[in-house]
């Protein structure tokens, strides 16, 4: 890679706490951040992470050890805290020694963040933060770096932007600790700007989920390619016995559809035809397996797109080397003349 030295410089911390060339995480992105697009995306100088997702502690086995066949540059894994098998995964990653594992999906439970760092191969943890006070609080716990991640990524969103967030947090947390900014990054020149307010790095996903490596499907590609912005909008709750995890994806026939299911079970539980649990349970179950539907089958119709804000300014597949090399670069420009 080309040399960035100004921008190097600001990523120094991020990139020697990950170990790589430079401090930009490719963030878990679940069937899309496999073997392929996370060695590719270490192998570029960039820190590839594995999205567990709902995986079988064997198959995160099989998934690891397919990775380090690719690459022997340093990668994460990403595991859910609400696996039923948490702490089976977290015994995959000590058994690969992997380096670093990220906490995603809520507080990780009691005993986690020690069984990481406490075994024959201490990991290093990352954990998300979605408020100052929680962000403190993990930091006390034993995470040893934060994500801040704003409502403008895709996937699982919080109702906070990222240029917020990163205003709030930074400054409080950013010159004892290592913070890594994610949401809405599309551009070097974002990046520049969140190193100067003191992050260690930050976290991309939406701007490489459809890179050459990436294995997600030619039709989940076009979508995102066709997408602009105002696209790639947050699920909504319709009802508030009905609760509904704010996902931010392009809207398709299946998100529409989920307004309209949301509608129809409200009208069932006003109707006392059926019990508030099953109500929910119906909510909940309606976007099983649409991400695999989408990002595996093509299926861009009723399949989850998950995408962020960003996905506007993706025109074409590049290669994941390309992309990186673009980000380092516009950030190189913009404060080089700053
Ligand atoms: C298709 C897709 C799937 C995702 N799946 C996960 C996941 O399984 N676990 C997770 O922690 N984050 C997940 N994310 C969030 C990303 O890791 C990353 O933090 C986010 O994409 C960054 O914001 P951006 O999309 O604006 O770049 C997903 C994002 C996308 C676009």
């Amino acid at each position: 890679m080309t040399t960035y030295p100004k921008t190097a410089r600001l990523m120094q911390r991020g990139a020697d706490f990950l170990g790589s060339e430079t401090a930009i995480l490719c963030g878990a992105m679940s069937w899309v951040s496999e073997r392929n697009l996370v060695s590719a995306i270490s192998n570029a100088g960039g820190f590839g992470v594995i999205a567990c997702g709902a995986m079988t502690p064997e198959l995160l086995d099989r998934e690891i050890a397919a990775t380090r066949a690719l690459t022997d540059k340093p990668f994460g894994v990403n595991l859910i805290t609400m696996h039923p098998d948490l702490f089976e995964l977290i015994a995959v990653c000590e058994k690969h020694a992997v380096g670093h594992v990220v906490l995603a999906g809520g507080i990780p439970p009691k005993g986690s963040v020690e069984a990481i760092k406490g075994g024959k191969n201490p990991a290093k943890v990352i954990c998300f933060a979605p408020t100052l006070a929680l962000a403190k609080k993990l930091l006390r716990s034993g995470a040893d770096a934060l994500v801040i991640e704003g409502m403008e990524a895709g996937g699982h969103i919080g109702p906070v932007s990222t240029s917020v967030l990163a205003q709030e947090m930074l400054p409080e947390l950013a010159e004892d600790h290592l913070i890594f900014v994610a949401g809405g990054i599309g551009r070097g020149q974002a990046i520049a700007g969140y190193l100067e307010m003191g992050a260690a790095g930050v976290q991309l996903g939406t701007r490489f989920a459809c890179a050459q490596e990436s294995i997600a499907h030619p039709d989940f590609k076009k979508a995102f390619f066709r997408a602009s912005a105002r696209d790639a909008v947050a699920s909504v709750q319709v009802d508030p016995r009905l609760p509904v995890i704010p996902v931010r994806a392009l809207k398709n026939k299946g998100s529409e559809e989920f307004t309209a299911k949301q509608r129809e079970v409200a009208g069932t539980l006003d109707r006392e035809e059926i019990a508030m649990n099953e109500a929910q349970l119906q909510i909940e179950h309606y976007w099983a397996g649409a991400l695999r539907r989408a990002v595996i089958d093509g299926d861009v119709e009723t399949g989850s797109l998950m995408a962020g804000q960003s996905v506007g300014m993706l025109k074409e597949e590049e290669p994941v080397a390309a992309i990186i090399e673009k980000l380092m670069s516009q950030s190189e420009e913009a404060l080089t003349r700053r």
